[in-house]
């Protein structure tokens, strides 16, 4: 009996999406009793981006796609799959994925969205490897996008000056291994503990409240179980992939706080400039956030053909998890 081909799901291309509106730290200061001085210190945030009242998740999903395929050099038809990660979609259903399916004019693809909150995009990128690796798809739309504005309780100065909204978006492209090189998604791992669920999560939802909620969190639990849970993932992967610290060329995870990710780097002793940071000018984009770094760091020439890539990110369930990449 023959193995049927074991295909590798290699990154054809990048994109993103932030939309125009900028919020400072003084701005929200103006509506809570905090400061620019606060927030950066325990955040390193100075920015975030809000979408536009008539902009919606599956806008910003469009938008970064289109971006991410000009950066492929594919045709939307060549499509045929598109996973979108979010926690602030468009409606209760259909899900946003095939909102965005709408938005491309795409009519071949498989279209679903899953929902990882911060994790939302390792999630996503874990889903389509394995439809790539099974010969399901060929060439697969992975988008994290977020509308977090809209979760947000602007009252809650805990909360508010914490988050952004935005899409980051990435083509995989099935190919031989023979083709792919050492290009490709190594592995991705993830997991997820339930028990967890009451120290960040939304107030609301359509079997419990009808309406979305807001979001709620212990701020310090979280921050406790994600540079734990995080430095824990990466050794894992690392191990399992017989990968050390010193071939991990990038170090390119969820942006949620400059101090989480730099605790988790240190513990893992990766040195600062390895490290690629964007919540400063974005915050906190949950599914948005890893691919909106890799485009940045894409964009300013740092990540090139060829470079490991590290990710890891935690949310809401809480699920946390790793990926390694070489782009
Ligand atoms: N401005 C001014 N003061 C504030 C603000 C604010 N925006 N927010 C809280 N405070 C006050 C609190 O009220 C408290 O005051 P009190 O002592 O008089 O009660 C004081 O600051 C300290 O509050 P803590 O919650 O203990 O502050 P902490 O140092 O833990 O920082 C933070 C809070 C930034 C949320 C931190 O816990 C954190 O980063 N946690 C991780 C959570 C996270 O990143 N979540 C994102 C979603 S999950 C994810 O993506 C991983």
């Amino acid at each position: 009996m023959t193995h049927p081909v074991q295909w590798r799901s290699v990154i054809a291309g990048v994109g993103g999406y932030l939309p125009h509106r900028v919020l400072t730290n003084d701005d929200l200061a103006k509506v809570v009793d905090t400061s620019h001085e606060w927030i950066v210190e325990r955040t390193g945030i100075h920015q975030r981006h809000f979408a536009a009242e008539n902009e919606l998740t599956s806008h910003l999903c469009a938008k970064a796609a289109e971006c991410a395929l000009k950066n492929a050099e594919k045709d939307i038809n060549e499509i045929d799959l598109i996973i979108v990660a979010t926690a602030s979609p468009d409606l209760t259903f259909p899900s946003t994925a095939a909102l965005t399916q709408k938005l491309l004019k795409n009519s071949k693809a498989l279209a679903f969205d899953v929902a990882g909150v911060c994790a939302g995009f390792l999630l996503a990128l874990q889903v389509a490897d394995n439809f790539i690796r099974l010969g399901q798809a060929k060439t697969a739309l992975v988008i994290g996008g977020e509308t977090f504005s809209r979760l947000i309780d602007m009252e809650d100065r805990r909360t508010n000056v914490l988050f952004g909204d935005g899409a980051g978006a990435v083509v995989l492209e099935g190919m031989s291994p023979e083709k792919a090189g050492n290009r490709g998604i190594l592995g991705v791992h993830l997991q997820t503990e339930g028990q967890l669920s009451d120290i960040l999560y939304t107030d609301g939802g359509p079997s419990s409240t009808g309406h979305a909620g807001k979001i709620r969190m212990s701020g310090q639990e979280v921050y406790k179980h994600a540079v734990t849970k995080l430095t824990d993932s990466a050794v894992k992967i690392l191990a399992k992939y017989n990968i050390t610290i010193n071939d991990i060329d990038w170090f390119i995870p969820h942006q949620a706080n400059v101090r989480i990710i730099e605790s988790v780097a240190q513990r893992l002793n990766l040195p600062r400039e390895k490290i690629v940071v964007t919540v400063d000018k974005h915050a906190n984009t949950s599914a948005a956030s890893i691919p909106l770094a890799l485009w940045t760091a894409i964009q300013e020439g740092r990540v090139k053909p060829g470079d490991l890539i590290l990710h890891e990110g935690i949310g809401g369930g809480l699920i946390w998890g790793s990926a390694l990449v070489r782009y």
